[in-house]
This record gives structure tokens, sequence and C-alpha cells, in this order.
């Protein structure tokens, strides 16, 4: 049953320069794919490492490396220091030479065996000088575990006293990446105290400590609340790692939430109580006669076969079956970042154990006033709590909503109300009634009862209406949209049910839903174009107006304005003016594929696929002549959607300036500053310090990522302005 050593090469180590930092290549929200770079090797995250106990290896760390791919494992220093035995070796030849694996090799500290033992012998500078010497590649501070059963006083005296420890630690450390774990029990306040306090110390990750109690207990809400303090308050440019988590089953909401590494020995312990990790809980082979997932490791027997194995057998065969299906969710979970469907996973997931569901409510409904509002409650209105806790959670759900790119390419799959409760469609619904505004003072006009695309439907009938004095919207399952939104995702393209489209407005919540857009006070006319015939006689007859001719130049005007306001925060006036006396090049099926202004330049393409519109330089020459503005200074946090000012500004240095100008992407440690309302995949003007255009593009980061990232692409420039 041993594994045979494999062919696979030995890890590249980094460039020196790099070694130590963390970039991010791709992210969904706050979940990225990103590379930590060691002297033995690029960690990909989010990853796991297995733990590995020098004293029993049931799946050698070779193996791990050969056949499973592992870039990093962790195992326990203070395990190391104790046997003298593993002790000498590991001073002598190194760690990797001890367990005979040659990638990055992070080592805990004996923390946590002083949570379960009581105490430790060794000393807090003596264990980072022990992990530096025998060569690992992340080593642990001793930080003071914080369990779930203490007050607040006593967490946070940890909390303190792991702020003390860590300066000394950072010192012995020097040259080696340290990891600086996160305390504070079940208090929030004291989670957040220690992020901020552990950020200014120069620690090269920063795990999150004092969960594994809770996990045991399955208080994933309590574990969600811990992840959201915690992550919102660490400087992002650090993976974060979770302390012994490693069950499938909450990698999803996790790496939603922002976690990078995770670790844990359950592949191995469940194996050892015959026990089956699987991305909805956990199964027991005395339990199965099918597999729930087919594996390489089980392929050739039966569940009832690995039953009749000796222990020894069956411990390995499971932990490799455990192994396996836990890296298979990794990859799902990867995989899904680069989709940006991320928190769909963690939706899907959240329906399939209880505890995690409970969890996943308490993060929809409870940090923020959500500006949801489904048409149809559910258990959403139980599953928020009452008193103190609504609304003290705010800022961290900002946190987590400000971080989503919208729009998106691809359709927005129903999942019943939590679809209204995903954060990026929350992100497009606050960025809609922030920076759009009415620009009719006539009736209301709503149409209801049909699905994308709308103007296959209506778009001849906008035409004859839309210079009339009428604000014309749009019922979708998302919520109200404006006429001239009616291609744009989320909106434009959710898949789902044929009721969805059918629902009967409900006056109440159109009242709600426009007051949100700025509008009270006015009729509001409801037309059903479930069915198109007559419609637009029937329409005229509504209104009382006699038959108007088309004016398809006014629809498209307005098309633009709208986009101007809402994808590129422009001021109304000015996105009026921008689009007075423009001609439009159009489509074959009648959609806008550029906009001309009335000088005869090119300035904007609507893009068909999501409903997102490009510039071109000169289009984003204009945008930049619009500011009013003084330049941004610094990289102030601010969740609001500072509606009107344009597209956000992102200065940098001189050395990068030629390079920006040529239409290279602008890299992290170049940037001066930029404009808190800076989002990722927002379109942002690239200028000199003292002003000038040099590009536009779109933002990879938020303005902290900005502020903090050394390594990777900060924006992506489409086009230099020479
Ligand atoms: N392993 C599991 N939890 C912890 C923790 O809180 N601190 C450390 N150092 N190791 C852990």
């Amino acid at each position: 049953m041993k594994w045979q050593e494999g062919i696979r090469e030995g890890p590249k180590p980094c460039r020196e320069q790099d070694q130590g930092r963390f970039e991010i290549v791709t992210r969904d929200g706050q979940a990225r794919l990103g590379k930590i770079h060691t002297a033995h090797g690029i960690i990909e995250t989010p990853c796991l490492l297995p733990v590995i106990n020098p004293n029993i290896r049931t799946i050698e760390p070779r193996e791990m490396w050969d056949k499973y791919g592992i870039q990093a494992l962790i195992t326990n220093s203070y395990v190391i220091w104790k046997h003298d035995k593993l002790k000498d070796v590991a001073l002598a030849d190194g760690v990797h030479k001890l367990i005979d694996y040659p990638g990055a090799i992070m080592t805990d500290s004996g923390t946590f065996q002083s949570y379960v033992y009581g105490d430790v012998e060794v000393g807090v500078e003596e264990i980072v000088q022990f992990q530096k010497d025998i060569g690992v590649d992340i080593a642990t501070m001793l930080d003071v575990f914080t369990r779930p059963d203490m007050t607040f006083t006593q967490v946070e005296k940890a909390v303190d006293e792991t702020v003390n420890r860590a300066h000394s630690s950072i010192e012995t450390a020097e040259g080696v990446m340290l990891n600086g774990p996160i305390q504070g029990g079940l208090f929030p306040e004291l989670r957040t105290k220690s992020a901020k306090e552990m950020s200014k110390l120069n620690f090269s990750v920063h795990p999150i400590g004092g969960i594994v109690p809770i996990m045991e207990q399955q208080k994933y809400r309590e574990l969600a609340k811990i992840m959201l303090a915690c992550k919102s308050n660490l400087t992002p440019n650090r993976p974060v790692h979770m302390f012994g988590c490693g069950h499938p089953m909450l990698f999803p909401m996790l790496i939603a939430m922002g976690a990078d590494l995770f670790d844990s020995a359950a592949y191995v312990l469940f194996a050892r109580d015959s026990r089956i990790l699987t991305p909805w809980g956990t199964e027991k082979l005395s339990d199965i006669e099918e597999w729930p997932i087919i594996m390489p490791s089980i392929s050739n027997f039966t569940p009832s076969e690995v039953r009749k194995m000796n222990k020894e057998d069956r411990t390995i065969l499971l932990s490799r079956y455990n192994l396996e299906i836990t890296l298979q969710e990794l990859s799902r979970c990867r995989q899904a970042i680069r989709n940006g469907t991320i928190w769909r996973l963690a939706e899907r997931r959240s329906h399939q154990h209880p505890a995690l569901r409970e969890a996943f409510l308490w993060l929809v409904t409870n940090p923020a006033v959500s500006t949801m509002e489904p048409l149809i409650l559910d258990d959403y209105s139980s599953a928020k709590e009452t008193g103190n806790e609504r609304g003290r959670w705010e800022e961290n759900w900002d946190w987590l909503v400000n971080a989503q790119f919208t729009p998106r390419n691809g359709g927005e799959s129903w999942g019943g109300t939590d679809t209204h409760h995903r954060p990026h469609v929350e992100m497009a619904r606050r960025r809609l009634f922030a920076r759009w505004s009415s620009r009719k003072s006539g009736d209301v006009i709503v149409f209801h009862g049909n699905s994308a695309p709308w103007r296959d439907k209506i778009g001849d009938l906008i035409e004859r209406i839309c210079h009339l004095d009428y604000e014309i919207f749009i019922q979708t399952p998302l919520g109200l949209i404006p006429w001239g939104l009616e291609d744009l995702n989320p909106w434009a393209h959710i898949e789902g049910p044929d009721w969805l489209k059918k629902r009967r407005p409900d006056y109440a919540w159109l009242q709600r839903e426009l007051e949100r857009l700025g509008i009270t006070d006015r009729k509001i006319i409801t037309i059903d174009i479930s069915d198109t015939e007559e419609l637009h006689n029937r329409v005229f007859e509504m209104l009382g107006i006699e038959p108007t001719d088309r004016d398809k130049d006014a629809k498209n005007r307005s098309q633009i304005v709208d986009k101007l306001c809402v994808l590129y925060n422009v001021n109304v006036s000015d996105a009026i003016e921008i689009c007075n006396d423009a001609t439009f090049v159009m489509s074959r099926t009648g959609r806008i594929r550029n906009m001309i202004d009335s000088s005869g330049k090119h300035l904007f393409s609507p893009r068909l696929a999501e409903g997102g519109m490009s510039l071109t330089v000169d289009g984003a020459r204009i945008l930049h002549s619009l500011r009013k503005l003084p330049m941004p200074e610094g990289f102030n946090v601010d969740y609001s959607q500072n509606p009107g000012h344009g597209p956000a500004w992102v200065v940098v240095n001189e050395d990068s300036e030629p390079f920006v100008q040529e239409g290279r992407n602008v890299m992290h440690g170049f940037v001066l500053a930029c404009d808190p309302w800076i989002r990722p995949n927002e379109g942002v003007l690239v200028v000199n310090s003292a002003g000038k255009l040099l590009a536009y593009g779109r933002s990879q980061s938020t303005s902290s990522e900005l502020d903090s990232f050394t390594k990777g692409i900060a924006i992506k420039v489409r086009e230099g302005c020479p």
C-alpha cells in the first residue's frame, strides 16, 4: 500500500526579492486566487496544507508532493522540538529532509498543544528560533489560544499577550516568513482589535486561531462572524490561514469571505474513525453501500470490501480518499473564483447542512440593512436576529459587498430568495440607487409580465414614448430598473422559471423601489406586456395619448445617459450634455454599437455580453475633463458611492508614467493615491500627480489593496492616452 517515490520535479524557488510576498491573480469579490512566494516554490491559493505528524505519517509527504501535487504542508515544530530524535535530524539536515518533502513547509508553534494539555515547555523566542534553525518556510509565533468558553476579560488578556509576544517573535524570525495568529474567542470586538493590532506588525500570513472548538461544535454561525470581523479588519495584502479547518464543507463560504489557506488533519482523523469527508458533511463507512463520490483511491473497492480491511490499510485508503475529496472541493472553489460564482457555490452548499445554512442566513440577513427586498418573503425574516445584533455588522458587510464586481458575464441563475441576497446583486442595486436619478417629472410607467430581452418586446413602443414626460421602468425579478439599463446584468440575465417573469406588481413594493430610486409621489402606471399583441394601441389608450412618431435617437441617448451615470458615476447633467446631438452606429439586431458625439468622435461602445460600456481614448478624455473635485489623496476607504463624481482616479508615480501611457498595466507599488469609490472591475482613469490623464482601464483592486499590495496587477490598462 506504500506510495513509490515518483518523478515530479522539485519546486522552483521564487525570485529572491519576492520571497514572502503575496499577490492576487484573480478575484471574485473578497475571494481570491493568489500566489505566496517562498524559497520552496510558489504556493497557489486557496489551498490546503495537509497536517503531517512527524511521528505518524499516514500518507507520506513525498506522496503528497508527487501524486497529489500538494505545494505546501504543515507540521508541528513543537513536536519536533520535544522529540530528540526528530530534533537532531531537523537541526542537522533541515525540516525538508526530516519529513522528506521538497515543497513549502509551514510549522505551528505548540499553541494548540498548550490548549490541549494546558501548557508547553518552550519559550516564545525559543520556538521561533528553532523553526528558523530547522529551515521552515513559514514559521508560527507562540500565540495564546482563546477558547469559546473564556470571558471577555480573559480573551482580551490573551489577545494583548499575543500582540506583546509578536514583537520579540518578529525580531527573532527576521528573514523567515512568520504567521501572526488572530485570536479573540467569540467576541467580535476582540477579533477586530486583534486583527488591527497584528496587521500593524511585520507578519507574512495571518492565521485565524482559536476556531477548532467552534468548528468541532459545528457553531458555523459563530465562525462566519469571526471570519467577517477578522478579515474586514486585516490588511488585505497578507494571506489568511484557517487554523485547523479542513472540512471541505466549509471551504466555499470561508473562501467567499477571503480565506486563502486551510490546514487540517481531518483527512486522517476521520479516516481513523472510518468516516468520509464530503462537501455536504460527513458519512460513516458503516452506513454506505455505495461511494458518495468516486475517486481514484477507492475505484477498485466497494465500501464493503474496505470495511473488511485491517485497520491500518483501511485508514491509509480512507485518508487518501478524504484527501482526494478535499482537494477536489478546493479545485471547485478555485474554478468558481475564476467563473465569478464562488458565492453561488457557498449558497448551494449552505442548503446541504443545517448548521451551514444557519451561518449563511445570518450572513445575508444580519450584517447590514440590505436593499434587498424579495417580492416573496420566506424563512428569511425569521433568520434575522433582533436587538443589538442587527446593523452592528454593517461596515463588515460593506467590506464584502463593495469588493463585488458588476456587471458580470453570464446569467444569474435563480436560486430562490437567496438570489436577492447575493453580494454582487446587492452591489448592483446599491450602485443603481446611488447613481441613477430621474430626468422626467411626469408619471411613472412600469412594464411587467415578460422577460429579457425586453427590447425585442417593447423596443419599438419605447421609441414612440421615450421622448414624452414619462419615467419608464421594467419590473425584473431583482427589482425595478430604468428602461435604459434593460440589457444590464444581473437584471437582464436571469436564468429561472417562467413564473418569475409573470409576478404581478405589488403596489407598495413598487413605491418602495421607486423611493430607493429617488422617486416619490408620482402616479404609477403598470402595463402588462406578457401579451404584446395590440400593445401599442393598448398603451396609447391607457396613457390617453395620440400615436406618435418614433424617436430612435431619444431612446439611444437615454440608454447611454443611464449607462454613463450608473457605470461611470457621471453626473446626470454632464451625461446629458455629452450625449447632446450624438449619433449612433447600430448593430444588425438594433443595438447601439458606437456612440459618436456632435464633433464626430467615437466615445463609447456598449458591450453586448453584460450590458456594460467600453470607453475609447476620446471617451476617457471627456470623462477626465469633467472632474470638479481636487486630486485624490492617499487611500481612504469610503463605502459610500460618491455619486456624480465620475470614474475613480488612480494616481501613479513618475516611474510608471511612460509604461502606463504606452498601455502597460499599473503594477502594485506604483500607485500614490486613488479615489475612495474605486471598486474591483470598474472603469478608472489613470493620472499622474499633476492630474494629467495617462490611461484608462479597469481596477483589479479596492483602495486598501492599492495601499498595501506590492506585487501583482493593480489596474488593467485598456489603452494609454498619449
Ligand atoms: N492550531 C489550531 N488552532 C490554533 C491556534 O489558535 N494557534 C496556533 N498557533 N495553532 C493552532
